[in-house]
């Protein structure tokens, strides 16, 4: 793959990134701004260059109509905040304002396009449509550069179908996200854990699968964790759970036994009668009663879970314990976070989520090997698949030798 310093000078040149800069909103205001840091040396660096850096992102799924709900507007404010000089904004995404923007930036000035999600042609099936958006996108600029790593799993146009429009580089956030990746299916140190939660095990099949043959030890937490307690015949009472998938948690818990894998799964939990704080209780998790939803991982679980992470060389990590949002909730996250930073190794938390949850828990970015901004890019690349954001610069990068 070309690299940004491949790009050669980069004065007076017009640049579009693709950045992810999908945040969660708290109405007009930014809950957690990770994904914005993360962006930072990418756009700071082409910015330092000379370069005129015109952004692309989205926000949320605003299914390609313009809704001020999805505005990339107080994203790009906190943008400007955190290079250190305003950060213009464009009211369209390929309308215009942008073309008016992109032809008056100055050299080293970044400006941000409004959210790319406005445009049907951005996601659409379709690959003539979505190639007629993306020539309107690389009309903007001179090249691309590709830094969103949380949706490089998505083919749409201003991932996919923009590179081979333009000369494509890959930005430095998708290369650290990469090695790290690399490391973690090509020669993890071992012991090997890998800790998933979050709500179904339906979006986790792919990653279970190609796991169970790699970790030397699957703790499983969160909502899911019904699925695979119901598999192993237990009651789950109003927990959640997903009827469909009982066949495929049994299967994964023969195929760990057959592999040698340690499946660890808790042994309390902690549960309330509603979906609220009040009179949470913690029970055995096979007695778990039919009155009840369980709603994080016990303290006996969350100590077992913490003492494989912390005897771990290498730790991946997506997907709360539990309603980590309300206090009595939060403990399983917290003892599992806290494991992973006592690591003598590598730690890595994957996912919008839970790097979410880590901050909010009051942990800090560095007490963690890395912390992913992609939670389904990352579960993607660890299930083996092909990301398409990634593969079309490879294409990009030979067909740039081939010429
Ligand atoms: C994410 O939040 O995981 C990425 O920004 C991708 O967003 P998407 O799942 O809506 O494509
Ligand atoms: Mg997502």
């Amino acid at each position: 793959m070309l690299t940004v310093s491949d790009l050669g000078d980069l004065r007076g040149k017009r640049v579009l990134v693709r950045s992810d800069l999908n945040v969660p909103l708290d109405g007009k205001k930014i809950a957690d701004d990770g994904r914005v840091r993360a962006s930072v040396p990418t756009i700071k660096r082409l910015a330092d260059a000379g370069a005129r850096v015109l952004v692309t992102a989205h926000l949320g799924r605003p299914d390609g109509v313009p809704n001020p709900d999805y505005s990339l507007e107080p994203v790009a404010e906190r943008l400007g905040e955190l290079l250190g000089s305003p950060v213009l904004f464009a009211g369209d995404t390929v309308g215009v304002q942008a073309h008016r923007i992109s032809a008056a930036l100055q050299d080293g000035q970044v400006a941000v396009l409004e959210n790319v999600r406005f445009n049907e042609g951005e996601t659409s099936k379709d690959d003539a449509v979505r190639g007629a958006f993306a020539d309107e996108l690389a009309a903007l600029a001179d090249v691309f550069v590709s830094d969103g790593f949380g949706v490089v799993h998505r083919k749409q146009a201003s991932v996919y179908d923009v590179a081979t429009r333009l000369p494509a580089a890959v930005g430095g956030l998708v290369e650290a996200e990469v090695t790290v990746l690399e490391c973690l299916t090509e020669s993890p140190e071992r012991p090997y854990t890998v800790v998933l939660g979050g709500s179904k095990v339906s979006d986790k099949l792919g990653v279970i699968d190609n796991l169970l043959s790699k970790a030397d030890n699957l703790l499983i937490g969160g909502g899911m964790v019904f699925t695979f307690l119901k598999a192993q015949g237990h009651e789950v009472g109003k927990s959640l759970l997903e009827d469909d998938q009982l066949d495929v948690a049994r299967g994964y818990i023969e195929q760990a036994e057959a592999q040698g894998v340690r499946l660890v799964l808790p042994t309390d939990i902690v549960v309330a009668p509603a979906f609220a704080d009040a009179d949470a209780t913690t029970v055995a998790a096979d007695a778990i009663p039919s009155d009840q939803l369980g709603l994080d991982i016990g303290p006996d679980s969350a100590a077992a879970f913490a003492d494989v992470i912390r005897g771990s060389k290498t730790v991946f990590w997506n997907g709360p314990m539990g309603v980590f949002e309300m206090a009595s909730f939060a403990e399983g996250t917290r003892s599992v976070a806290q494991a992973l930073t006592e690591v003598d190794g590598l730690s890595v938390v994957g996912g919008g989520d839970s790097a979410a949850a880590v901050r909010q828990l009051g942990f800090d970015d560095a007490q963690f090997g890395h912390i992913s901004t992609g939670g389904g890019a990352s579960l993607e690349y660890l299930e083996g698949k092909t990301l398409p954001g990634l593969d079309i610069l490879e294409e990009s990068t030979d067909r740039n030798a081939d010429a």
